[in-house]
């Protein structure tokens, strides 16, 4: 994990926020090559989601809602994560987290007097992670949503505070018939959005898994409750063949049915991912009955249910959702890239095996010397024409081989060479207008005709 934090920051991935203040735990900025990142997986998941599926539509609603979303959904009475105190240096402690590490099953979802019969049953084994003392407070379930003043002037807003959303979908729900009403859907339908969500996370651990300001892609998908069973089945199938088409390797992926599940679902499983610090849930896949538009159409008095046009029954749909952090992808994408190969006898090159798709930059020109006019000059211009189809990048800093290692580290598939032989300067004057094109995975590196290039490269 540390070699992965070390690597996003020096390349240009990750950055801790505000950090020539010392940074702001839990919360993170992605630099050049992390933003091109985020945005390619941004747009996988959105083509996956929305244009392959005819029925489904995208939405992007406001980080801000009426507070009683909040009373609604349920997050301002019970969403929230047992939480100690460290008797001895007061570090804040996630109860539930801590009796993972022992062996001991709890999840957040437990109520307070759940959790803390297993903390008291368990106090022996378990340590703090700042000082290593066993005295602890007893287990207080602390809400995790994050308030504001937003539209309040007065001095006490924090009595009747507005929230950043803890979730995206509360903003699907609330416009569940704004959609239906304006675009062509009928159910089964489905409404996806990609944005911020910000949950107070007790614990600031594990880099960008569990970030206090974060990005979630979700997918909520209404259907007849009749058929909500296997739609759901469908969805757990197709989220899981997802990963693996995005490239993520089989084997750092498995299912984890969740035991404890929240009153109102009748399904819940998450897609795990192996990450550094072992397998932890990526990606939630849920069933969750009629509970959200019920609630909501009883707390704001508007009628949610449907008519369906062919038989006119009436219902109230049920919500199979699927919901991933893009952080949380971005990080998975990151670990499965990782690799350390042995070049030579006492060398070791770092290198992002990132699918081609969502390689930040997917193609690299350097011109063999940088002080060569001739040579910078047909870089450039064959620079120019392949940016127009792929995400290129001109480097002429340093040699070669240190190029190709920094292309390596960011993970570029491939890089192209400009060099003496491609201006008819070199001793084989064959190898006129031909470039040396090197491969990331390989190393292997091949002359090709320019003509030629971007055929290869879309190849
Ligand atoms: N609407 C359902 C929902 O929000 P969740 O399990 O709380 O369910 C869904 O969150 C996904 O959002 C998680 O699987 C994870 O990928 C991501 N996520 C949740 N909390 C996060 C955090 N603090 N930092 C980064 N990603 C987070």
């Amino acid at each position: 994990m540390e070699k992965i934090i070390s690597l996003a920051k020096r390349r240009g991935f990750v950055f801790p926020s505000s950090e020539i203040y010392g940074g702001f735990a839990a919360v993170y900025d992605f630099g050049p090559y992390g933003v091109e990142l985020a945005k390619n997986i941004r747009e996988a998941w959105w083509k996956a989601m929305v244009y392959d599926h005819e029925n489904i539509v995208g939405l992007d609603s406001a980080i801000f809602m009426h507070p009683r979303v909040w009373e609604a959904s349920g997050h301002v009475g019970g969403f929230s994560d047992p939480l100690a105190e460290c008797r001895n240096c007061h570090a804040r402690v996630r109860v539930d987290h801590l009796l993972e590490e022992v062996g001991v099953l709890a999840d957040e979802k437990m109520t307070e007097v759940e959790i803390n019969k297993l903390f008291a049953e368990n106090r022996e084994k378990i340590i703090c992670p700042k000082c290593g003392k066993k005295d602890f407070t007893e287990a207080k379930s602390f809400n995790l949503l994050v308030q504001s003043n937003l539209g309040n002037f007065t001095g006490d807003w924090n009595k009747e505070p507005t929230y950043l959303r803890g979730e995206t979908c509360q903003g699907i729900y609330v416009n569940f018939k704004n959609v239906l009403d304006s675009s062509r859907v009928k159910v089964p339908f489905g409404i996806a959005q990609i944005g911020k969500a910000f949950r107070n996370e007790i614990t600031a651990r594990q880099f960008i898994f569990r970030k206090r300001e974060f990005e979630q892609m979700e997918m909520q998908y209404f259907v007849h409750p009749s058929t909500a069973e296997a739609t759901y089945e469908e969805w757990r199938a197709k989220r899981f063949q997802y990963y693996l088409d995005l490239g993520i390797k089989k084997e750092n992926l498995r299912w984890h049915q969740h035991e404890n599940l929240v009153f109102y679902a009748k399904a819940a499983w998450d897609i795990e991912y192996n990450f550094p610090f072992g397998f932890k849930e990526l990606e939630g896949v849920h069933n969750r009955s009629d509970y959200d538009l019920t609630q909501h159409s009883k707390f704001s008095g508007v009628d949610l249910s449907y008519r369906d046009p062919q038989t006119n029954e009436k219902y109230i749909p049920w919500i199979v959702e699927t919901s991933v952090g893009l952080d949380r992808t971005f990080l998975a994408v990151l670990t499965d890239a990782y690799t350390e190969e042995k070049v030579g006898e006492d060398d070791t090159r770092i290198v992002l095996k990132f699918p081609k798709k969502l390689a930040p930059v997917q193609v690299a020109v350097f011109p063999l010397l940088k002080n060569k006019p001739e040579l910078v000059e047909k870089a450039r211009e064959i620079y120019q024409a392949l940016k127009q189809d792929f995400r290129s990048e001109f480097d002429d800093n340093g040699n070669v081989g240190k190029r190709y290692r920094r292309q390596d580290e960011i993970g570029t598939p491939y890089c192209v060479t400009i060099d003496f032989d491609t201006i008819g300067q070199g001793e084989d004057k064959s190898l006129e207008g031909t470039v040396t094109v090197r491969d990331r995975d390989t190393m292997e590196q091949k002359r090709v005709k320019i003509e030629d290039l971007q055929n290869i490269l879309n190849q």
